[in-house]
């Protein structure tokens, strides 16, 4: 039987440390789906379809994924994909309280769905990254070169 996985985000900006959980994943899952979902909380700064673009250009060397713009909640996309797994990246203690207190909501939606943390190797957020893009900094060693290009497109217009 397929291992099917999910892993959703924001992705706003898509960040390195996204990309080395969706390497892990796809080394442990037959098919990743990395989802561009709406958190009700942020407001974007770049829009879902660009990202999704550039994140396709920075797995051109992965082949067992697909990247999806999706408005409704993960675990009914998981239902209808017949996805078993969620993927997030841990990087401190604070990532893993803010997952567990939607995990537990989001198991008792899909019962069938079972939680897989990867632990980041960076501490990198996307708000870091678009904070250095106000100060004009280089964020080329925080993010793919896909998304550093789109980042600029936008930041000049
Ligand atoms: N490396 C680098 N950064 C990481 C990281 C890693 N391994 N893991 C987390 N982060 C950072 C991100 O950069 C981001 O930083 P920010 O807060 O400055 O933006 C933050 O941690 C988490 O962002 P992201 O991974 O993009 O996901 P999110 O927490 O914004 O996404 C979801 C929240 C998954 C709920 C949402 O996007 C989604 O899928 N919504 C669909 C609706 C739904 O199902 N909601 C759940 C209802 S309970």
């Amino acid at each position: 039987m397929n291992k099917i996985a999910i892993y959703p985000g924001s992705f706003d900006p898509f960040t390195n440390g996204h990309l080395d959980i969706v390497k892990k994943a796809s080394k442990l899952f037959d098919k990743v789906y990395i989802l561009i979902g709406v958190s009700g909380k942020k407001k974007r700064t770049y829009s879902r379809e660009d990202m999704k673009i550039a994140i396709e250009k920075s797995l051109e060397n992965i082949d067992n994924y697909e990247v999806i713009v999706f408005d409704g909640l993960f675990v009914d996309f998981a239902k209808t994909h017949n996805a078993k797994y969620i993927v997030r990246g841990l990087r401190n203690n604070v990532d893993y309280n803010y997952e567990e207190s939607i995990a537990e909501i989001n198991c008792m939606l899909n019962p069938d769905i079972e939680y897989v943390y990867f632990r980041a190797n960076t501490i990198i957020s996307s708000s870091m990254v678009k904070e250095l893009m106000n100060y004009c900094q280089d964020i080329s060693q925080f993010v793919p070169e896909a998304v550093n290009k789109l980042l600029k497109e936008k930041t000049n217009g």
